[in-house]
């Protein structure tokens, strides 16, 4: 699968997964905007300059960007340089990420409004311009990262857990919206041996965990062919696998007391026939569905 012609803009590029994903990409015609504000502690130099430098040895093309994600000039300006370098963005990964974990009684502000603001707060600010460059072209695919700890839950990261959340509501809600201009917005939830995840890993998940097993997915979603939409994916050392939101048949009664609750607890809990709803119009359609079968028992 090539990506000749196409631009891609991936946040928080200089290292770990969004590294990875641009060398991919790149290697396979795209042009890309490596974004990422970090510098080498003893060196000054760009991570983000560092990537570009090893795609273009690598025959590719390919700009630095030092912008923050974290505020709304920083997103128009990363989106400005994908227009000013390549003419427009058709490819976004919304990836850049940082973590500040503590147990939930001991957060504060401190670590709490950061990691919004990079994560959720960065997907907004960037999404934003590119989407509506995207609309205007009718073509886009959006890429944002998600992570198990908001999905399912992970000890000292509710601020990150929350914010990893948020992407999946914002993704959804574009998936809808951009149907119609050919713009997707899917998610990823990945593990990779990263920087991020330094000093958690034993050395057999280390070797396991190679952040460019990740990237496949991320590209295959970046690709004008795919028109998959609204979905999440768990992509870690090259296993794939959809996530989904279920909803269970549940329990339903017009006249629902507590005891009705107690007493239908396990028929409330199962899983058995449950549906997958890909918007809150879909919802409403099970509850109708509920209602029919309350009324017609038989049917
Ligand atoms: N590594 C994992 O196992 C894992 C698991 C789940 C989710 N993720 C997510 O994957 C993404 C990539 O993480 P990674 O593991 O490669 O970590 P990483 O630390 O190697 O990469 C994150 C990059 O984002 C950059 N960044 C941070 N704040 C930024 C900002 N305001 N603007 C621009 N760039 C910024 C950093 O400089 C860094 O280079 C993150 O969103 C992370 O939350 C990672």
């Amino acid at each position: 699968m090539q990506f000749d012609g196409r631009v891609a803009v991936i946040t928080g590029s200089g290292s770990g997964l969004g590294r990875a994903h641009a060398l991919l990409l790149a290697s396979r015609g795209a042009r890309i905007v490596v974004n990422d504000l970090s510098r080498s502690a003893d060196t000054g130099e760009s991570y983000a300059q560092r990537v570009v430098d090893e795609i273009v040895a690598a025959g590719g093309v390919a700009v630095a960007d030092t912008n923050s994600v974290a505020t709304p000039e920083g997103g128009a300006a990363i989106i400005q340089q994908a227009v000013d370098s390549f003419g427009t963005v058709d490819i976004l990964v919304n990836n850049a990420g940082i973590v500040r974990d503590k147990s939930f009684a001991k957060m504060t502000a401190e670590q709490v409004d950061p990691v919004l603001d990079v994560h959720l707060g960065g997907a907004f600010n960037v999404t934003l311009p590119a989407y509506r460059l995207m609309k205007e072209q009718n073509h886009g695919r959006i890429i944002s990262t998600t992570s198990a700890a908001g999905l399912f839950g992970n000890f000292g990261q509710a601020n990150y857990g929350a914010a990893k959340m948020g992407l999946i509501g914002l993704s959804r809600v574009i998936a809808l919206e951009s149907a119609k201009y050919d713009i997707t917005a899917n998610i990823i939830a990945p593990i990779a041996a990263t920087a991020m995840s330094a000093g958690i890993l034993d050395e057999e998940w280390e070797r396991r965990l190679r952040p460019d097993l990740v990237s496949p997915v991320v590209a295959y979603l970046a690709h004008s062919d795919c028109t998959v939409s609204g979905e999440i994916f768990s992509v870690a050392a090259g296993r794939v696998a959809r996530i989904f939101i279920g909803e269970g048949r549940g329990f339903y009664s017009p006249d629902l007391t507590i005891e009705d609750v107690r007493d239908s607890w396990s028929t409330i809990l199962s899983e058995e026939g449950y549906s997958v709803p890909m918007s809150a119009a879909d919802e409403r359609d099970l509850l109708e569905k509920s209602f029919t079968a309350f009324e017609n028992p038989t049917s």
